[in-house]
């Protein structure tokens, strides 16, 4: 295959297009983030970089908290939404139908529409330039109960979820194998 090589740049594989809420008692909001992934196993950690211009930004920074919840294929005008208007200035939630629920570990609400929700709490922040990296503990995982089976197993597969690639919004699906596939020995013929 024949590749061009392009100077240094944001592009990336697919990401997920998450919708971070966040706030408390006093202020709720909701902000689209692709930038986000898990940065250790044990604990669990994740980031969020959040540009300092952005509604969510100084709320994440005063309370320390938000939640990660991933869309599915139904929710992707409302995440497009989320992620194109400010919470500066109207209820970014009630305009989109997405409704606030109560977490089990933070203040921040999580987003009760989406099957799978991370509740984060910040233990660090460093700025890059152009976005504030939070730096997170996951401290809890609110998943839909549908979506777990018999054997406790979590199929996240069945949820639907949206990916982000290059500006573009997609559905996922499509199973090609399952963690160390390529690497599985046969069983044995009867
Ligand atoms: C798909 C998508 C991904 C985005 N990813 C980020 C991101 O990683 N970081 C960021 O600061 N803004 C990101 N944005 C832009 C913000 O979501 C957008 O500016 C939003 O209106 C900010 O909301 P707020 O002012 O209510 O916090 C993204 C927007 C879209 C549509």
């Amino acid at each position: 295959m024949a590749k061009q090589v392009w100077k240094g740049s944001a592009v990336f594989g697919p990401l997920p297009p998450a919708l971070v809420s966040c706030g408390d008692g006093e202020v709720k909001n909701v902000l689209t983030v692709a930038w986000t992934g898990i940065v250790n196993s044990h604990p669990p950690m994740t980031y969020v970089s959040v540009r300092p211009e952005r509604y969510s930004h100084d709320i994440i920074k005063r309370t320390g908290e938000f939640v990660i919840n991933f869309p599915t294929s139904a929710l992707a005008a409302a995440t497009d939404y989320c992620g194109v208007v400010s919470g500066r200035k109207e209820d970014k939630a009630a305009k989109c139908g997405l409704s606030y629920e109560e977490c089990e570990k933070v203040s921040a609400p999580a987003i009760a529409e989406c099957p799978l929700s991370l509740e984060c709490l910040v233990t660090e922040t460093k700025e890059f330039g152009t976005h504030t990296m939070f730096l997170a503990e996951i401290v809890a995982v609110r998943v839909d109960e549908r979506l777990i089976d018999s054997k406790g197993k979590l199929n996240l597969q069945q949820a639907g979820l949206i990916s982000y690639q290059h500006g573009e919004y997609f559905a996922t699906g499509g199973k090609r194998g399952e963690f160390g596939f390529s690497v599985k020995k046969k069983g044995k013929a009867k």
